[in-house]
């Protein structure tokens, strides 16, 4: 039944949305590398005068249907097809996001975890790794499962690296701002009604250059619509079988100065739960790793299976050296090469640290976007519909 609905909705929108964009692009949008600000719309036209209340009751009806993923894909398409980057229309995809959370009924996949094939049996010690082109949900599970994590590259084109990069700017900037400034509220609002931790969790993610994703609706739209168009949402979604879950604490948008500092070993998987299903898909927007000067990611050399001992005595999750060695069959760990663009995905048992050293001169930009299956969210987490 919802589904008729969804189609007399969705589509009736959809075309009138078709019928408008005619208007071409003007010289004065050239400057911004997002091309459109926060669209994708294609390269020579725009949206010219979109509808936003429309757009917007049609979203609401299609949720008060039950269909808040059509709710959710409605405004997605809205603000892709709008050159103007509507605060209210970025904002209420937001709130669709989260709406849509909460009243998914998860269908997980079983058996669990699946049973992939190891696709790299040759390599040992490091991530295998692949192009973007041959990304799919047996050859992430399958070096996931068996490596403990696999390398992307070119996950995100340049155009999605600049823009995602760009994004990150403008958050810092209107993040950093004394006095708020116009547009303010799209680039950087805290979400709304969070916990007092979530403050003192947001402030400690902020003083090492991060931010939560779901704190920049605008950026929001954009990384998961990158995200999206890259693959990596299809093959995240194949893996857990359903269309997943990102959260407000575990997404984020990282600039990190490239300043020493202690760094702990951990596993995500010993502070979201045992049962959590995740993934993340980590993007490097600078060329980082190696001994190039900016920070970087370190992994362990193996697949490691278990949620291990927190004996590193820095942080609560923190693990020693010895033990993520130890765990790894005694194969160093490595900090892998990654040029902008360039992906590293694991899962919540891989163990890593961010890769500091003394002297790096460079900051590093990077995306981290870690994906849940609904049934087996992490329950600690404000959750938001991919
Ligand atoms: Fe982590």
């Amino acid at each position: 039944m919802f589904g008729r609905d969804t189609e007399r909705f969705g589509m009736g929108l959809r075309d009138r949305l078709t019928k408008q964009r005619t208007k071409p692009v003007g010289s004065s949008e050239g400057a911004n590398p997002a091309a459109s600000s926060v669209t994708t719309a294609p390269e020579g036209e725009r949206q010219a005068d979109l509808d936003v209340d429309a757009v917007m009751l049609e979203a609401e009806a299609l949720a008060a249907t039950g269909a808040h993923a059509q709710a959710v894909d409605l405004l997605a398409s809205a603000v892709r097809d709008d050159s103007s980057g509507n605060h209210r229309l970025l904002i209420a995809l937001l709130d669709a996001r989260s709406a849509a959370a909460s009243a998914v009924e998860g269908q997980p996949r079983e058996p669990w975890p699946p049973a992939y094939e190891d696709p790299f049996p040759d390599v040992v010690g490091h991530p295998p790794e692949i192009d973007a082109a041959d990304l799919t949900a047996e050859i992430m599970g399958g070096a996931v499962i068996h490596h403990g994590s696999l390398i992307v590259r070119g996950l995100f084109d340049q155009k999605a690296t600049t823009r995602c990069k760009w994004a990150i700017d403008m958050v810092q900037e209107h993040r950093s701002a004394s006095e708020p400034k116009p547009g303010g509220r799209k680039w950087f609002r805290p979400w709304p009604g969070g916990t007092t931790l979530d403050g003192v969790l947001r402030n400690n993610v902020w003083e090492q250059g991060g931010t939560w994703l779901a704190d920049s609706p605008a950026a929001c739209s954009i990384v998961l619509e990158e995200m999206k168009r890259s693959g990596a949402l299809g093959v995240v979604t194949d893996h857990f079988g359903e269309r997943p879950l990102i959260s407000l604490q575990k997404s984020t948008l990282r600039r990190s100065a490239p300043e020493y500092r202690i760094t702990a070993w951990h596993q995500d998987g010993s502070f979201m739960g045992d049962q959590a299903r995740s993934m993340n898909v980590w993007v490097a927007l600078t060329a980082c790793g190696g001994d190039r000067p900016t920070p970087s990611l370190q992994v362990a050399g193996a697949r490691i299976d278990d949620i291990l001992p927190r004996d590193g005595g820095l942080v609560k999750s923190s693990i020693s050296d010895e033990t993520v060695i130890a765990a790894s069959g005694g194969l160093p760990p490595v900090v892998p090469l990654f040029e902008p663009g360039d992906s590293l995905i694991f899962d919540d048992r891989n163990a890593h640290r961010s890769y500091m050293t003394e002297g790096m001169t460079d900051f590093r930009y990077a995306i981290e976007c870690w994906f849940f299956a609904p049934a087996y969210f992490a329950d600690s987490y404000l959750a938001l519909l991919a």
